[in-house]
């Protein structure tokens, strides 16, 4: 049985302030959740989110990871640095750095690599534009995503996939559950072709895109998702218990 991960997904929201703020309403929200509890939240609230989260379930994630150990990468941050605050997650991949920050398959897979290399748990983030969606390409992206995202890859164990398909990203607009159901199936099957039944079995795949306490229930209840990971409605703490308790 693969287990629900639910991760918040703050983006550049909540000051270190907003953020002690936040967990601490957070905290007593999810105490007995079911699911495995994250939140990813910006560098500068990494530290102050470290001590908040102290006694809770609530997992510490990051919302990048550089692919090189250290040097001449200004603007970046390392595995390393991550390391020795606590951090366990790390999102690679977000479409909006894909979008807007030059992010292609071939950087998320280097600092996937270097994410497993620093024992970091990656959240692989993969999903089709509204363009590529109506031109019928959704597969093709999907595959090329995965294939050149996830090449060298030799343990799974913590290893987790987002699938956002980038027109939900923030729109309101929902996939409905039986879609991203058999969207995820679909990588599920490519997961297995290329990497075997195994790792297929066990991988968590979650579903991105105004995930909300309203859809939480019915997307969590399909087979192939396994997870949510949250955007919007992680900036709020009821909103987001409220998904990680969907049952
Ligand atoms: P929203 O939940 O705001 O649509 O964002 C989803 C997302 O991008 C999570 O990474």
């Amino acid at each position: 049985m693969r287990k629900p991960i639910i991760a918040g997904n703050w983006k550049m929201n909540k000051t270190a302030k907003q953020a002690e703020e936040l967990i601490n309403q957070l905290k007593p929200l999810v105490s007995k959740s079911k699911p495995e509890v994250v939140i990813c939240v910006p560098y500068t609230d990494l530290w102050v989110a470290k001590q908040a989260i102290a006694g809770s379930k609530i997992k510490l994630g990051a919302e990048n990871v550089a692919w090189a150990d250290s040097g001449a990468f200004t603007g970046e941050i390392s595995a390393e640095m991550l390391k020795e605050i606590g951090v366990e997650y790390v999102i690679i991949g977000h479409s909006e750095r894909r979008q807007y920050f030059g992010e292609t398959d071939k950087t998320v897979n280097m600092r996937l690599l270097q994410a497993l290399k620093n024992d970091l748990k990656p959240i692989v983030c993969v999903g089709e534009t509204l363009e590529e969606r109506e031109k019928n390409r959704t597969k093709k992206v999907l595959k090329k995503q995965i294939l050149e995202g996830l090449n060298g890859v030799t343990d799974f164990t913590n290893l987790v996939i987002a699938y956002e398909p980038v027109w939900a990203i923030g729109t309101g607009k929902t996939a409905t559950a039986e879609d991203a159901n058999k969207t995820i199936g679909y990588i599920r099957s490519l997961i297995r072709k290329t990497f075997g039944a195994d790792v297929a079995k066990a991988l968590r795949i979650q579903y991105g895109g105004s995930m909300k306490p309203s859809n939480a229930k019915e997307l969590m209840a399909m087979r192939n998702i396994d997870g949510g990971l949250i955007g919007g409605a992680a900036l709020k703490a009821e909103d987001f218990a409220s998904i990680v308790n969907y049952k």
